[in-house]
């Protein structure tokens, strides 16, 4: 069990217009509305921040960006940036998903800078690492997740490494039904905690939530939640639908 405050997050991805995101945030907010003991965000599409977040307004649930472009404003037709996010009144930003690392480019050098962007407007990183299946099979888990940590966090300050969230994500395992097994996520998350060690200290190594992502569902949370070092979820899939959602918050 984890000595942090858990965080339960839900990527929503690509899922959900503005009215669909609408109703699964109001249901949502009523199945936890008397959870207290949990921090829990959600991260919709962002045509659906400022709907979901009206409807949340006055609940625990926080809202969170999917991502977001280091710029401030500017010509960069498409993006959304920082403050664009903090005046949504999102909280969270998830940075470094596999997705975009697959599919749009990102590297550890963009996820560094947008690292900065969310820190400067005190929105939380929520920063992801994984290994992908042929790097697992290759026992390059560590190297590659040690390679995420230090290039995406490179050049922050122990007082800025505090507000961060860490994601550990294999990427075999998102999507795909395939869990870690409890003790192949520990097992990571106990690397990753003994790398904000040395590189941060103690202290920010404690504080330091680093979530589970991968096929999370109310039927294995519970294993996962029991291990020392994993501090909640980033759950796909399983996040969309608000009884299975509020079934994990409530693990
Ligand atoms: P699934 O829960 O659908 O496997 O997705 C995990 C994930 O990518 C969360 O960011």
């Amino acid at each position: 069990m984890t000595a942090r405050k858990p965080l339960i997050a839900g990527n929503w991805k690509m899922f959900k217009t503005g009215p669909e995101a609408a109703e699964t945030a109001s249901r949502l907010k009523d199945l936890v509305s008397d959870v207290a003991d949990v921090d829990i965000m959600v991260a919709p599409p962002f045509t659906a921040i400022a709907v979901v977040k009206e409807l949340l307004r006055d609940s625990f649930v926080h809202v969170g960006g999917q991502d977001l472009f280091w710029e401030v404003e500017g010509a960069y037709t498409g993006q959304i940036s920082a403050p664009m996010l903090k005046a949504a009144g999102c909280t969270h930003v998830i940075i470094g998903h596999s997705e975009r690392r697959q599919f749009f480019e990102e590297t550890n050098d963009s996820v560094n800078k947008k690292v900065r962007a969310a820190l400067s407007e005190d929105l939380i990183p929520v920063v992801c690492v994984g290994e992908s299946e042929a790097e697992r099979e290759s026992n390059l888990t560590s190297a590659v997740v040690q390679n995420q940590l230090e290039e995406g966090l490179a050049g922050l300050t122990s007082e800025e490494a505090q507000y961060l969230t860490v994601a550990y994500e294999p990427v075999w395992a998102i999507g795909t039904g395939k869990t870690a097994t409890t003790e192949q996520a520990q097992e990571v998350h106990e690397f990753i905690r003994e790398r904000l060690k040395t590189t941060y200290g103690n202290q920010v190594a404690n504080v330091v939530r680093i979530l589970y992502g991968g096929s999370v569902k109310p039927n294995n949370i519970g294993e996962l939640m029991a291990m020392a070092d994993i501090d909640g979820a980033l759950v796909g899939g399983a996040s969309l639908d608000a009884d299975s959602f509020a079934a994990i918050v409530r693990f």
